[in-house]
């Protein structure tokens, strides 16, 4: 995608655009409902959600429904702990009589010829095979299987299989290294690993079955032996299948029932873990259960969203991110809602690709990330002009920050000013959207996710964890439980404590710096951590910085992120060689193919600088406020450097900065 965007925006700001009198049309909800229900629902949470609870099925009513704590030493967060549900009936059988024959999934390929439509019936079908695979192959109440997948029906069709039978999914992105994978298979002891022949995207194939291979080797070698693999012909190539181990899914579909009863699961039981990146270490394993969890997708998708009977609904994120599994799947199957998922990328033949697949399949509520909307800002308004988009109500954005400019494209260019803009700031950790407006309730600011969703009490404190008032910024934490909250870190509660709520004991903190501005809106400035975000998608610096000193050249290193265009953040990284290695721009290649080859195309480094120093404290801590500075091209702001062991290095680090404005 073009680095060159045109931040120019199409008119001016504005800072406030009022709720139109159209989006209250047929509205979910009023102005005087939210905040009716707002207040119910934090200072009676135990009547709220009882009521709100039971827009699911349960096998086995509850009678206990908030039983949370975040005290030091003893944080523990339970939902509906006594009723009991399976998860796929929820998503799918409760729909079989009155919408059988609705469309599910709409499927669109990487190649725009290439679609498909699956009704309820269908998916139902399918994920009962599915399920009964598993079963057939092994696979218990319980056990860990990882999903591997490009974004194809069976994906979905994979993680409500899990959920069916009670096994516990963890999805890996597809577009992550065969190492980054290993390491996910051996950290959740998994059983069974779901993957295909390749992927495609932008007519390129991404070799998985060749990926996972590797991938079970490397959990081979850190201890773990996963048992069998499940493969799905997705483009037909030719691949190696090891007897005994590797099972073609269209085969073993035709030899099992296509009913499987759904296991009866407790509010509480395990549904899926998702790992995802942190300040430090290697990446966690979130895990969410099933009672809490689903109340939160489906409640968050309809009303967020207004979302009503028929519409189609497309988030554009794929299923190896949190957005997928609860806004591409589990959101909108819960409410019997048609979903589509789309296979191939936003510039893929041309930039005009969503548009199109908008009027192709009517589309209603388009969901997004805003690296994607200033991308395809910065491909120019003829891409977009070219499509009706009459079809489309509503618009969302995830991820990151939206800056004011590309939420104003967004909302003149592609919608006309015909569609609200839904900001949603949320995180794997939450389960589902925390902070949006509510399209027929909430004036828009461009920017400002705005205001808290039900049960969710957003406060903000400082450094110290006083707690801030009024107009101001500081750190967010969130002080009371939801029921879409992770419950713990697979295999690692002390972890769970330790990161979420240690900072600021008592309460949840996000990792997130917010502003609340006079009005009361929450304005997310971005992370407070050592964790970046680079086209919407999350990642450690410690990660990368890992990548880099497994390479042999490598002494030290030190990653950062700047201000990207396109991206938000792009990844910035100063590098120490070993001893006789002389810099190089083929070692910043060789660095470069290391990197992805280790993690994954999307930890790609945009800049690498050699240093020979990086600035520390006489402790020994690397000094990262000041490799921001220089990073950014700031350096006329580096700040108090007089703690540093040798100030020296400062001055070649500026010398040799890669980003010069
Ligand atoms: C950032 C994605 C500003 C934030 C759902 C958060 C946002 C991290 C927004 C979580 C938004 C997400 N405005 N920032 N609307 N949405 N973020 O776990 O920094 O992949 O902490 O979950 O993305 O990323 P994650």
């Amino acid at each position: 995608m073009s680095s060159v965007v045109a931040v120019k925006p199409v008119v001016p700001v504005k800072p406030l655009v009022p709720v139109k009198d159209e989006w209250k049309v047929g509205a979910l909800l009023t102005k005087a409902d939210y905040e009716a229900w707002y207040e119910r629902s934090v200072e009676d949470p135990d009547g709220f959600w009882r009521e709100h609870g039971q827009r699911l099925d349960w096998i086995k009513p509850y009678t206990k429904v908030k039983n949370t704590s975040f005290a030091p030493g003893a944080v523990s967060i339970q939902w509906f702990e006594d009723g009991t549900l399976n998860l796929s009936a929820n998503c799918l059988d409760r729909h079989l009589a009155d919408k059988g024959d609705q469309t599910a999934i709409i499927w669109e390929g990487d190649d725009p010829q290439d679609s498909r439509r699956i009704s309820y019936r269908e998916l139902h079908e399918d994920v009962c095979r599915m399920a009964n695979v598993l079963k057939d192959l092994g696979v218990a109440r319980g056990d860990r299987v990882s999903i591997y997948m490009p974004m194809i029906p069976e994906a979905a069709v994979a993680m409500l299989a899990c959920a069916r039978i009670g096994a516990i999914h963890s999805v890996v992105f597809g577009g992550f290294s065969p190492d980054a994978l290993g390491g996910r298979m051996e950290g959740s002891a998994t059983k069974l690993l779901i993957t295909a022949d390749e992927g495609l995207r932008a007519g390129r194939k991404v070799p998985l079955k060749a990926n996972a291979d590797k991938a079970m080797e490397i959990a081979a070698k850190a201890g773990h032996a996963v048992e069998a693999m499940l493969v799905i012909r997705r483009t037909g190539a030719e691949v190696a299948m090891r007897e005994g181990r590797d099972h073609w899914w269209h085969s073993l579909r035709e030899t099992v029932s296509p009913d499987c009863p759904p296991e009866e699961m407790s509010a509480e039981d395990p549904l899926f873990i998702l790992y995802t990146s942190g300040s430090t270490g290697k990446p966690k394993g979130v895990l969410h259960t099933t009672g809490g969890y689903l109340v939160w997708a489906s409640l968050t998708h309809q009303y967020v969203f207004d979302y009503r009977p028929g519409e189609v609904f497309w988030c554009t994120a794929d299923v190896g991110w949190v957005t997928g599994h609860s806004y591409s799947v589990y959101g909108p199957l819960a409410n019997g809602g048609t979903t589509l998922m789309f296979e191939g990328v936003p510039n893929y033949p041309d930039a005009g690709r969503m548009w199109q697949v908008v009027d192709k399949h009517q589309v209603n509520i388009f969901y997004t990330a805003p690296t994607a909307i200033r991308a395809l800002m910065g491909a120019g308004d003829a891409f977009v002009a070219k499509s009706s988009r009459r079809s489309i109500r509503l618009l969302g954005s995830v991820g990151e920050p939206i800056n004011p400019e590309a939420w104003n494209w967004y909302y003149h260019v592609v919608g006309e000013e015909r569609c609200a803009i839904v900001d949603t700031w949320w995180q794997t950790e939450t389960g589902g959207i925390l902070i949006s407006p509510l399209p027929a309730v909430t004036d828009l600011k461009p920017g400002s996710a705005t205001t808290p969703f039900f049960g969710v009490q957003p406060q903000l404190v400082d450094n110290e964890g006083t707690v801030l008032e009024g107009a101001t910024e500081g750190n967010l934490c969130i002080t009371d439980s939801w029921p879409g909250q992770m419950r713990t870190v697979y295999g690692d509660h002390e972890r769970f404590e330790q990161t979420y709520f240690s900072t600021y004991p008592g309460k949840y903190f996000t990792g997130d710096g917010a502003r609340r501005d006079a009005d009361g809106y929450w304005w997310i400035t971005g992370r407070v951590d050592d964790v970046i975000n680079v086209s919407g998608h999350r990642m450690g610096t410690a990660e990368v910085e890992s990548a880099l000193v497994s390479h042999p050249k490598v002494s030290e290193a030190a990653v950062v992120g700047y201000p990207h265009d396109v991206k938000g953040q792009g990844i910035y990284c100063y590098v120490t060689l070993m001893e006789g290695q002389e810099p190089s721009d083929e070692l910043k290649k060789e660095l470069v193919a290391h990197v992805r080859n280790e993690i994954g195309p999307i930890a790609s480094p945009d800049k690498i600088q050699f240093s020979p120093g990086l600035p520390k404290t006489r402790s020994g801590k690397i000094m990262r406020r000041i490799l921001r500075k220089i990073a950014e091209d700031d350096f006329g702001a580096l700040g108090d450097t007089s703690t540093l062991a040798d100030p020296g290095v400062v001055e070649d680090l500026v010398d040799n900065r890669q980003n010069r404005k």
